[in-house]
């Protein structure tokens, strides 16, 4: 005969188990993917923890217990992310939306809530889960968004997150290699786009392998897409304008010469909680300010 599990044995054998795999939070985790198997709050196997599992119930959390230790990231397990207030859905067509984005739509947000104005027209390049497009047009309500992605993947998980968070009429998904479908003129464009060094790539942790390849590749040098990026911008931005974009925390020098490059543009680095640089705002000046500087040249 099998034995009968309780949710308090199972859970401790979980964690004992998490914690050899390397996994840090062992316990949190455990308790996260056996509430998910269980279709339970976490709260209730507090309360019950004498529960005996189902053997449909044993066998789920079994197969989930395996791809996690497997290296499966977690939020690929439980199919879902908080981002910025939203409940976003996620799969392996999709970079799991990270800490730190939210920390750039935050700043986005704040940046305009203090300068007084709002942006009518949006463009997220990459959209990915549709993370900074959803989080934007919730935030602003006016604000029409266009999201790109060129991964049909990630633009369905999108377009099924944006009717999720009650802005598909306001976000617009659009399959195109970053500007080649895009067309007007845009008040914010922002992008957490590729940045890794193609050789760092496979030196990255099994969780963030698993994520898809075109979410994280950067090219030869990790600037491919922030390069090509930056290079167009101008063509889309009306002044005063901003592009916002993600970085690699050692790639702040390099994206300030290629915005520099451009002579059209007030640049900020922002830093990270952490303290790390791994923003850029950069701030389209009108064509009056810009001969106005080339005169001071
Ligand atoms: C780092 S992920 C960011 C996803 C999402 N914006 C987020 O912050 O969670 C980069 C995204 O860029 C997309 N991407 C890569 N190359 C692209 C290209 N040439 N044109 C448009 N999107 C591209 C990927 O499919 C991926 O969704």
């Amino acid at each position: 005969m099998t034995k009968s599990w309780t949710v308090r044995e199972v859970l401790g054998w979980t964690k004992d188990y998490f914690r050899r795999s390397g996994i840090e939070a062992a316990r949190l985790e455990a308790e996260i993917l056996l509430s998910h198997a269980l279709r339970a709050d976490r709260l209730e196997l507090y309360l019950r923890p004498e529960r005996v599992l189902t053997d449909p119930e044993r066998l789920d959390f079994k197969k989930l217990i395996r791809q996690r230790h497997e290296g499966t990231p977690l939020q690929y397990l439980i199919g879902e992310v908080d981002f910025f207030g939203c409940r976003l859905k996620v799969s392996p067509v999709a970079l799991i939306p990270r800490p730190e984005t939210e920390e750039l739509v935050e700043r986005i947000v704040k940046d305009f809530f203090s300068s007084k104005i709002s942006p009518s027209w949006i463009l997220d390049l990459g959209t990915g889960t549709g993370a900074i497009a959803i989080a934007l047009a919730r935030a602003f309500k006016h604000a029409q968004i266009l999201a790109v992605d060129l991964s049909e993947g990630a633009l369905g998980l999108a377009s099924e997150n944006a009717r999720e968070n009650g802005v598909e009429a306001r976000v617009r998904f659009l399959r195109s290699d970053w500007y080649e479908n895009v067309s007007g003129v845009f008040d914010l464009i922002v992008s957490n786009p590729p940045y890794v060094p193609r050789e760092e790539l496979e030196h990255l942790q099994t969780e963030v392998k698993k994520e898809p390849a075109i979410a994280l590749d950067g090219g030869p040098d990790g600037l491919e897409a922030i390069a090509h990026i930056v290079s167009r911008s101008v063509e889309f931005l009306r002044p005063p304008g901003r592009l916002y974009l993600e970085m690699g925390d050692k790639q702040a020098s390099r994206v300030r010469e290629l915005i520099e490059q451009a002579e059209t543009f007030h640049l900020d680095i922002l830093r990270d909680i952490a303290g790390k640089e791994r923003f850029v705002r950069a701030e389209r000046l009108a064509p009056r300010n810009i001969s106005t500087f080339a005169e001071q040249e």
